[in-house]
């Protein structure tokens, strides 16, 4: 059993890389990030403050999340019973999923999610905390990261590669101020666990990443004499 933990900030391809890796070797991939940003959407929806402790702590017996893999659109996820896997995807959502997530409540819920998936099974999970705290003796740790710039160009791309209106400059600045939230949070905030391998992804693209990692992983599996 290999459980592989992918952490970083947002944009640095994570989610993309460990998607492709857990096609390539047929495990699960779990995105911690998804579930955040569900939990910001249903406190969004209901018209309340994702930074409210109180309000956000108080919805969270009202939210049920599954996921689940669909065989022609991948991973989803379901926020009590509604695929809302394309509707997080806004930037609104995802300042709302920073927000939620430094509640200590919210991170205790998915927490306790995450590491009933983590039990007994190879997968690749990807998020802020898996190597630190969700999976602190998984056999290997990756932390991806890359520059601002080169972070929010990718996130520009993808918006306007789904026809969403976006602006360069606005998501800069909200790389920016995510990174600063996520790492400087006190509850789990985004840092690099001691035994993870740094990987930087700025000048290398997204296949030869995907190889990298796979190349990893591999030779984890080796050295600890265990099938994937
Ligand atoms: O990876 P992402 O951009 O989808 O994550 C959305 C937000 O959720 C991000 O700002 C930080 C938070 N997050 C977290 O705190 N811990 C995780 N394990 C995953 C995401």
């Amino acid at each position: 059993m290999i459980r592989v933990a992918i952490d970083g900030p947002s944009g640095a391809g994570k989610s993309t890389v460990a998607k492709q890796i857990a096609k390539d070797l047929s495990i699960i991939y779990v995105d911690t990030g998804a579930m955040y940003r569900s939990i910001g959407l249903y406190v969004l929806r209901k018209g309340l403050d994702t930074k409210d402790a109180a309000q956000v702590t108080d919805c969270l017996s009202n939210i049920d999340l599954q996921t689940r893999y669909d065989p022609a659109n991948g991973q989803r996820i379901y926020l009590n019973g509604e695929d809302v896997s394309e509707a997080i995807r806004t930037p609104e959502a995802s300042m709302a999923a920073s927000n939620v997530s430094a509640i200590p409540a919210v991170r205790a819920f998915l927490l306790e999610l995450q590491q009933t998936m983590a039990k007994k099974q190879s997968l690749v999970m990807d998020g802020r905390d898996i190597g630190t705290v969700v999976i602190p003796d998984a056999e290997l740790k990756i932390f991806l990261t890359a520059s601002p710039e080169s972070r929010a160009h990718r996130r520009y791309l993808e918006y306007v590669q789904k026809g969403q209106s976006a602006e360069y400059e606005e998501i800069l600045r909200d790389v920016i101020q995510r990174d600063h939230q996520d790492s400087t949070r006190v509850a789990a905030p985004l840092r690099q666990a001691e035994d993870a391998v740094l990987l930087d992804t700025t000048t290398i693209n997204f296949e030869q990443t995907v190889t990298l990692i796979k190349q990893m992983i591999l030779e984890k599996a080796k050295e600890l004499g265990c099938s994937i």
